[in-house]
């Protein structure tokens, strides 16, 4: 069995309830999110915050690919935070800690590399400037900041993925709708300003989303 398949058997066989197994499962198959994040954290010695982590997916990944550096998650879904240390403590996985709270009105303490996924939609202009100036703040000298959003682009891809989420909302498995789809200008033109180098490439693998991964790392 494919290594791949292995992962995405154990970490839904974790589940909690009758429509994430599935969901997971399919999600770990196809979305090149977690496998692009590992090989961007792959070599770091750093403690990670994953901030809007949802269930902790990414963190539990993480351990199915032998990366063992302490991963503490951060959403505002008390539910799925829930379910989530249900399945972190049914897989065994050491140092993984998952909270509840706002990223609206403030992030946990860190000092390392922090992971921003799939969530920048659910925030304004205002609020998506002031998330990443928290970010960057806990980004350790030699850590990275390392994003997934999809952007706003005249193509049939992003109408796709504002369709998507739109389309969670209604189906309940997101607490909210997308607000506002951040540009690639934006993110160079924020993290910039906060002395962060920054490089944007296409991330969506096979899926029919205009999602792109954004690398922010200290300007030396
Ligand atoms: C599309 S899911 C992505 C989950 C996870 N990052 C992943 O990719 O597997 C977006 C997550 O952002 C969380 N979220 C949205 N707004 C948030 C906020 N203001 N503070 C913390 N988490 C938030 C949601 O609860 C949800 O779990």
């Amino acid at each position: 069995m494919p290594e791949s398949e292995r992962i995405a058997n154990q970490i839904s066989s974790l589940c909690v309830g009758f429509i994430n197994p599935r969901y997971t499962r399919s999600k770990l198959l196809t979305d090149p999110l977690y496998d692009g994040v590992y090989r961007e954290l792959e070599l770091s010695k750093l403690p990670l915050l994953d901030i809007g982590c949802g269930l902790g997916i990414l963190a539990m990944y993480l351990r199915e690919r032998g990366w063992m550096n302490p991963v503490s998650g951060f959403d505002y879904d008390g539910e799925k935070i829930k379910r989530g240390e249900t399945m972190v403590s049914r897989g065994k996985y050491a140092d993984i800690s998952l909270e509840q709270g706002d990223a609206r009105t403030g992030l946990p303490d860190h000092h390392g590399d922090v992971t921003i996924l799939d969530i920048m939609q659910f925030f304004n202009e205002d609020e998506q400037t002031a998330l990443l100036a928290e970010a960057v703040k806990r980004v350790a000298p030699n850590g990275r900041l390392i994003i997934r959003s999809g952007l706003k682009e005249r193509n049939a891809r992003f109408f796709v993925t504002w369709l998507v989420d739109v389309f969670a909302k209604c189906m309940l498995w997101m607490k909210a709708a997308p607000i506002h789809y951040p540009t690639a200008e934006f993110f160079q033109r924020v993290l910039e300003s906060q002395g962060f180098k920054v490089e944007i490439r296409p991330f969506w693998g096979g899926t029919p989303f205009n999602n792109y991964m954004i690398l922010a790392s200290r300007l030396e």
